[in-house]
């Protein structure tokens, strides 16, 4: 089932997410439901917080170098810390949470992430470049926050000033 993506200035995209202590159903639900939700936005990842669930639960699928989204390639982690992160990148940057803007974000070139399956089991994954770039970016919803509270202060005020006007010809 698609479910509603919550947009910036929502206040619960704020909150802090708690752990999945359940690996059931309900989860799996939840999951199946975000994957769907992110494929009719055209979103390439998601947190469960943008759909108004304050679970450490996100979802990551980047299409692979046929530049197709293939299922296969579906990242799904619960409960994920990254252990380790080096270098830097920057990278441009969108988010469903905040449709229509684009901006670049400066963030570590490779890291590795220990999480759960929708089953409970124990992963670690390394990654580099765009994959790492989807990781941190998803994580930082879990943490309450979004990709553009990265933005340098001048950057922050413009995206403010134009997403006011945008909210207002709604
Ligand atoms: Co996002």
């Amino acid at each position: 089932m698609i479910r509603e993506v919550i947009t910036y200035p929502n206040k619960l995209l704020r909150e802090k997410s708690k752990d999945v202590v359940k690996f059931d159903e309900e989860l799996h639900t939840l999951l199946d439901d975000m994957y769907e939700t992110m494929i009719d936005q055209n979103g390439v990842g998601l947190a469960a917080i943008q759909v108004a669930v304050p679970l450490n639960a996100l979802i990551i699928n980047l299409p692979n170098e046929e530049d197709i989204q293939d299922k296969e390639d579906l990242i799904e982690a619960i409960n994920p810390i990254i252990t380790h992160k080096d270098g830097e990148q920057i990278f441009m940057e969108g988010c469903l949470s905040v449709p229509g803007f684009n901006e670049e974000v400066k963030r570590a070139q490779h890291i590795i992430v220990e999480y759960y399956d929708r089953y409970g089991n124990k992963k670690v994954m390394e990654s580099e470049d765009f994959l790492a770039v989807a990781w941190q970016h998803e994580m930082e919803h879990l943490s309450g926050h979004l990709f553009i509270e990265n933005l340098s202060i001048i950057k922050r005020k413009k995206f403010e000033k134009e997403w006011k006007k945008k909210l207002k010809n709604k």
